[in-house]
């Protein structure tokens, strides 16, 4: 089979045909940020918003953007070309690679930049109806979890933790407090109203959980963003996954319990109605809406 087509530096080129030096700042230090995209039958969803969190890593890392918005929208239509239906646009760009290791930034250097496509999965219908085991954590990640950085070996091993216990999700408490989890944003529901943990650096500001609020506004589903405990989340009625693969996706047992009454909740199932609905009508209209 034919090596998928992958950016590299402005190229396109079969994957087996890319390399990297050994210097680059990417492999020595996880020095270098990502993004994913999701795509619906051709169409990047929330593109330009990953494109603009994608700036703020850099900017956050000191890193100069290598391309515009706009750029970056071409270069995955390019790529998109080459990879029909739905797909997971990943973009990594990293500080590049100096001629020797040194923790100082160097100066001038050519970021590297890189993007593939691969068909997505998202969550099956079964995981959909019935939920998913999730287990907790403490986090132990660093304190600029708002930068969406390829340094993940704190999600990683997070995520090790759950799939050890043949689980979905680590759901993450930072003193005493819900965070997220190792590679998603958690919602909790009591009484019907939905709460997240508020946009800080503790947590990465998912494009997901940013679309979570406003198909909630849109619904007038009750949500409000602030500091939830650890006790809260154990005796949540509903617990929610969100991110760019797994969409909104219910949390049925926490720790091997029963989350309310350990079947997905009807608050989540009119939000997952409503993304249903948000991501059909926007690859109907080819926006990235
Ligand atoms: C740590 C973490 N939090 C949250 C998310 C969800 O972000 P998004 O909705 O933009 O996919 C991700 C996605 O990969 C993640 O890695």
């Amino acid at each position: 089979m034919n090596a998928p087509i992958a950016h590299f530096n402005g190229k396109l080129l079969p994957l087996d045909q890319i390399s990297i030096s050994p210097l680059d700042r990417g492999f020595i230090f996880g020095d270098g940020v990502y993004e994913v995209i999701p795509v619906y039958a051709g169409t990047p969803l929330r593109a330009r918003e990953h494109f603009e969190r994608l700036q703020r890593s850099m900017d956050e890392i000191r890193l100069t953007n290598p391309h515009t918005v706009v750029e970056w929208m071409k270069l995955t239509e390019e790529l998109l070309r080459h990879h029909p239906g739905d797909q997971a646009v990943y973009i990594q760009v990293t500080r590049g690679a100096p001629q020797k290791r040194d923790h100082v930034i160097p100066k001038g250097l050519q970021p590297t930049v890189f993007m593939m496509s691969n068909p997505m999965t998202t969550p099956s219908r079964e995981a959909v109806e019935n939920g998913v085991a999730c287990v907790t954590s403490r986090d132990f990640r660093w304190e600029k979890c708002h930068v969406k950085s390829t340094s993940l070996l704190g999600n990683v091993l997070a995520r090790q933790i759950s799939a050890d216990a043949g689980a979905t999700e680590t759901i993450l408490f930072r003193d005493g407090h819900l965070t997220e989890a190792s590679s998603s944003n958690v919602f909790v529901v009591k009484k019907g109203a939905v709460a997240a943990p508020p946009r800080d650096n503790l947590i990465l500001m998912g494009i997901t959980y940013d679309l979570v609020m406003q198909l909630a506004r849109e619904g007038a589903v009750k949500l409000e963003t602030r500091p939830v405990t650890e006790a809260e989340v154990r005796a949540a009625d509903e617990i929610w996954l969100s991110s760019s693969t797994k969409e909104v996706l219910a949390v049925t047992t926490l720790d091997g319990k029963p989350v309310g009454p350990g079947k997905p909740g009807p608050i989540f199932r009119r939000m997952h109605q409503l993304y249903q609905e948000h991501k059909a009508k926007a690859a109907k209209a080819k926006v990235a809406a």
